[in-house]
Parts: C-alpha cells; structure tokens; sequence
C-alpha cells in the first residue's frame, strides 16, 4: 500500500469483525509511530493499549456511568461557527442514513452514540494521555502521533476510530489505567480491529471542503 492508498483508505470505523488483532501488529505500528515529528522533540505522547478483559471492563463501567463533571476538556467549544457545525451535520446525515436512523429519532441516535463506550465493538483500544502541563502545541504533536498511527495501521490491514467521547470518562479511565489524574489529561481513546467491509455505517460518502476553499496557493508560475 503506499501512502497515498493508506491515507484515502483510513476512514473511521464503527463496525469491526470479531476478530482478535495480534500484539506483534500494534507494536510495528506503535514502534513505527515513534518517528512521527513532535516541537522540540518533546513526543508528549503516553498511552496504554487494552484488549480482552482490561477492555471489557472499562467499557462496563463507561456505559454504567455518566458523563463526568467537570469535563476533562470542552469537546466542543462554545461559539462554533455555523460553517463549521454545517460540516458536522453534512456527513452526520450521512452517516445516520447509512445507519437507517430517521433524523428525529431521538432513541435511536442515543444508542446509537452509546456504541461509543463499547468502542464499535473493536477488540482494542488504544488510550492517550497527556501531562497536564503541556499546551496546544504539544496538543497538535499528539495529533500528529494519531493520525500516524491511524496510517500505519491501514499498513497493517488493521482500522481504527479515534474516540474523543471516551474524555466524558477521563478520570474513570486513568484510575482503570492507573495513569494519575493529579499530572495528566486524558485527551483521546481510539478502537482498533478490522473493519466489517460490507456495514453501510463503514461505507457513506464522507463529506470534505473543496481543497481551494481552505488552502491559498500563492507565488506559484
Ligand atoms: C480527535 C478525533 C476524535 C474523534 N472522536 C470521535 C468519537 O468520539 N466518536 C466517533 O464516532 N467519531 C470520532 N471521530 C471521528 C470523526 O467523526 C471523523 O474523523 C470525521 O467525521 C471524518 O470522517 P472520517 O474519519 O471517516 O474521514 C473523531 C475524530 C478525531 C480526529
């Protein structure tokens, strides 16, 4: 697969096969992803990689729990412009078609966005921490290790959904990772597995801005 192919192939995942994922795979791709770039070479990355019961536990007790208070981070900051909620409502619409749940179905979207706490049914997860005394900047270089490790595990023939949700439940995972709280954010889980190739859910049109709507080119003959 080369880059190109890896990177338009990884899309996020909601429906994995039961299927165990070998400990060799996550580990290239994780010794692979130690070379992704990070400001001043700080790699403030830290996480912990559950699979069987660790992880059957911990999704038991997110979805006996409510969301904690207060939140590990704002999710979703107050103030959003329209544009961009348009953007979110575009391929959410797409997603809930391909899904088969009516757009005032309040029930069914609500299970629906429970499936998050058991993470899609993924066998894996991976859970990403970072010291509380870092900031956006180092905030981007644990975004760059993700998408990286997303990329490598399409080299892999493995998918993911990286879960930003599972922050409604920062504290609770730490304790289950025994990560401390006191020093650290938990900032996003991700389900790792292999994706179910004929779910509708893993097959809607993903929506994206035109490339010139946000990228100027300037100097160029
Ligand atoms: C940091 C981050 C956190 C995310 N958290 C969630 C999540 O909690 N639940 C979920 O279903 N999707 C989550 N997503 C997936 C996005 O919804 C998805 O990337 C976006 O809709 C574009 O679709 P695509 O990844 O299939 O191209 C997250 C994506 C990113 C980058």
């Amino acid at each position: 697969m080369n880059i190109f192919e890896a990177v338009a192939s990884r899309r996020t995942i909601r429906q994995y096969l039961d299927k165990p994922v070998p400990l060799e795979g996550i580990r290239r791709v994780l010794e692979a992803a130690q070379m992704a770039p990070s400001g001043c070479n700080f790699q403030p990355w830290e996480a912990t990689v559950l699979t069987g019961e660790p992880l059957r536990a911990l999704h038991e007790k997110m979805t006996k729990s409510g969301p904690q208070d207060p939140v590990e981070y704002d999710i979703m900051p107050k103030g959003i412009p329209q544009a961009y909620m348009d953007r979110l409502g575009e391929i959410t619409a797409h997603r809930m078609a391909a899904e088969g749940i009516g757009r005032d179905d309040a029930e069914a979207r609500m299970a629906s966005s429970m499936r998050n706490f058991i993470s899609f049914g993924a066998p894996v997860n991976l859970l990403t921490c970072i010291p509380r005394v870092m900031g956006p900047p180092q905030w981007s270089d644990v975004g760059m290790w993700l998408q990286t490790v997303m990329v490598l595990l399409r080299g892999e023939g493995l998918d993911s959904c990286p879960l930003e949700s599972f922050a409604m439940h920062g504290r609770l995972i730490k304790e289950h990772i025994g990560v401390s709280d006191e020093s650290h954010l938990f900032f996003c889980g991700m389900a790792i597995g292999y994706r179910d190739p004929d779910a509708p859910m893993n097959n809607y049109t993903r929506t994206r801005e035109p490339l010139d709507s946000v990228v100027k080119f300037q100097g160029f003959a």
